[in-house]
């Protein structure tokens, strides 16, 4: 498996999702803590990257950590938000000493535990690390909606290149691992460059998730619109999830 968009590439990393709506996906998230969380404000996002979140829940009054396993992220992480905190961590093995009343998880990042039992590993991190009333947010993809002939295009001008950026899930039809494709093609006056990333990710469907998650939290499942909140049709296969601590 090569994750070098995250240690070598990790400088275009922002590029590569400069379509996301950072904000919005924030918005949301911060409307869900305010209805089902705790009304405190300590912050944790795991697998932050370089920290786009965690800048938007700097200016909500938060005080953020960002948990992430490559180093080459957290350095731009913490040059974006020099007020918060990193730590170069793994999500299904870390501990904290003073406990989260958000915890939150994004762009399908929880799928890095890479097997079930590493899974199961990081709902148990994320249950000591909160407080009581506490909630953890993430989004996720259903293995059994997986269109493995989809793929999302990007293209971006920068520093005289040009970029086009592809991703897409792939799901073998069986078992507990997919993958996330992801290709950067580089044109610099006729020079051609590419890089194929191939990251393994745990694989299940939302049933699973949520038996899962049920010991540890009450879960409220949501359609994968950050603009409205919607609750999950039981059919979709992208949603978020809003997990508060169970006591
Ligand atoms: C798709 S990026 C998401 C970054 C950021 N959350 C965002 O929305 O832009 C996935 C991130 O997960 C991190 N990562 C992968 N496996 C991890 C693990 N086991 N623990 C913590 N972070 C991990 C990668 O280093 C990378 O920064």
């Amino acid at each position: 498996m090569s994750t070098a968009l995250y240690t070598d590439l990790s400088a275009y990393y922002d590029l590569m999702c400069a379509d996301i709506d950072y904000q919005s996906q924030s918005d949301c998230v911060r409307r869900l803590h305010h209805i089902f969380g705790n009304q405190g404000l300590q912050h944790i996002d795991l697998a932050c990257g370089t920290g786009p979140h965690i800048q938007y829940f700097l200016q909500y009054a938060y005080q953020c950590r960002g948990l992430d396993l490559n180093q080459p992220m957290l350095d731009i992480a913490q040059q974006r938000c020099p007020q918060a905190t990193f730590t170069q961590g793994n999500m299904a093995n870390f501990a904290v000493q003073e406990k989260a009343d958000l915890i939150t998880c994004f762009l399908y990042s929880l799928h890095y535990c890479q097997d079930i039992s590493m899974l199961k590993d990081c709902f148990k991190c994320v249950f000591e690390a909160l407080s009581p009333g506490g909630m953890f947010c993430f989004n996720s993809v259903d293995k059994t909606q997986i269109d493995n002939c989809k793929s999302e295009q990007h293209y971006a001008q920068f520093e005289g290149s040009e970029f086009k950026f592809s991703s897409a899930w792939h799901y073998p039809g069986q078992g507990n691992l997919q993958s996330l494709l992801l290709s950067i093609d580089k044109n610099t006056d006729g020079q051609q460059r590419s890089w194929q990333d191939r990251h393994s990710m745990v694989a299940l469907d939302f049933n699973e998730l949520q038996s899962l998650l049920k010991p540890y939290f009450e879960v409220s499942v949501f359609q994968h619109d950050y603009s409205k909140l919607v609750e999950w049709d039981n059919h979709s296969g992208n949603a978020i999830f809003a997990c508060v601590k169970r006591y």
